[in-house]
């Protein structure tokens, strides 16, 4: 398990170079690692009108949803600040809607970095 972290975080800091964020300047990468031990990655994309951005993590899971794999067990988030940069809500949201149990790693650099439980960053979640 260790090596595949260790991979995802690598996926996560690599994802992040091919941000499009000319206005906010803040990249942001996201690997998700589905149950079937599959990596995607995403990275933030940014709009003109502001509020069509896209935040890295769900650009991920969109990616691995429409190619069939749905469960996540990790996510990796890494940004261009050198720091731990929590998911906001709407993707904390996006983001359990199909992983309960989903672990988060918040990646400072290669090899400083913080694991979450999902649901320790939005206790009280909406579902149907
Ligand atoms: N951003 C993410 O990609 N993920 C988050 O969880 C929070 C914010 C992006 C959106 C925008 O492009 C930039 O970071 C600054 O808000």
């Amino acid at each position: 398990m260790d090596d595949l972290i260790n991979e995802l975080i690598k996926s996560a800091t690599e994802a992040l170079k091919k941000s499009y964020s000319p206005y906010s300047k803040f990249k942001v990468g996201a690997a998700i690692l589905t149950k079937n031990n599959k990596i995607f990655t995403g990275a933030n994309v940014e709009n003109a009108s502001y509020s069509l951005t896209i935040c890295a993590e769900r650009v991920a899971g969109v990616k691995a949803i429409s190619s069939g794999e749905s469960k996540f067990k990790y996510i990796a988030i890494a940004t261009n600040r050198n720091e731990i940069a929590f998911p906001c809500g709407a993707c904390l949201q996006f983001l359990i809607e199909f992983s309960q149990n989903l672990k988060v790693i918040l990646v400072k650099t290669e090899k400083k970095y913080k694991i979450f439980d999902l649901k320790e960053l939005l206790p009280k979640n909406f579902t149907l």
